[in-house]
């Protein structure tokens, strides 16, 4: 299981801080960092160069969720996949098949493209909200949602740890699972409905947990950093 860090705070500053504090841990295994929607709107692609300049392992994951018309989502990709230094980006699957594929087929002849995930059910769903928008239970259609994933071609999917065992048993092992909605040692769970700890999550055989506010909004960023890899 690997730790991918969501930088979530509100200046450059600050999410450059962090990583360069998380940095001092000399770590050996391997690193994720998550640059969402907020700040790569504000900061763009010379933030995540400068990630890589505080430690080029660091590997860097680019949660932008794409969801358009098929040939806009794979142009969308094939900018992504350009970059040279993102190592994976994520799709919705509510997008369909067809925008899958087309995703795949466009960035398959970049030199060692980036992984690509699908979202299946956002972690702030509950089953109420969720039926509302889809008219199917969570479960039901997270499952669903993997499975056109896996059979357009994508290398896994962003869902809940209470679906990872589940989607690979129905897709493959080798299926990637990305949780957020982790909250380590049962820390607050905010505005996440369906969250996970450490324990449960390596029992769910979940390949990456996305772990953002217990780590930002902590005191001590890089003892929780330190504390969960002492624990995967
Ligand atoms: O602070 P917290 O640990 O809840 O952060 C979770 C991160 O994962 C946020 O950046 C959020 O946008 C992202 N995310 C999520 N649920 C998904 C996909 C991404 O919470 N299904």
């Amino acid at each position: 299981m690997k730790l991918c860090i969501s930088l979530d705070l509100p200046t450059a500053k600050e999410n450059i801080q962090l990583v360069k504090e998380v940095n001092k841990l000399n770590i050996n295994d391997e690193l994720w960092l998550k640059v969402g929607f907020r700040s790569f709107i504000r900061d763009g692609q010379e933030f995540l160069e400068e990630l890589k300049a505080i430690n080029n392992n660091f590997k860097l994951f680019l949660d932008l969720k794409l969801y358009d018309i098929p040939n806009t989502m794979a142009d969308a990709a094939f900018e992504i996949a350009n970059f040279g230094i993102v190592d994976m980006f994520n799709v919705h699957a509510s997008a369909g098949q067809i925008a899958m594929k087309t995703v795949m087929q466009r960035i398959k002849a970049v030199p060692n493209r980036p992984i690509v995930l699908a979202v299946t059910a956002l972690t702030s769903f509950d089953n109420d909200n969720f039926r509302a928008v889809y008219n199917e239970d969570i479960d039901t259609k997270a499952r669903k949602f993997a499975i056109d994933a896996y059979d357009s071609g994508i290398d896994g999917v962003v869902c809940s740890a209470h679906e990872s065992k589940d989607i690979k048993s129905c897709t493959s092992d080798d299926f990637i699972t990305l949780c957020p909605g982790i909250r380590p040692f049962g820390e607050d769970s905010q505005d996440q409905k369906r969250v996970a700890d450490l324990n449960f999550a390596k029992e769910e055989i979940v390949d990456f947990i996305v772990v953002g506010r217990p780590i930002y909004k902590s005191i001590e960023p890089k003892e929780v950093v330190n504390k969960i890899l002492n624990n995967i």
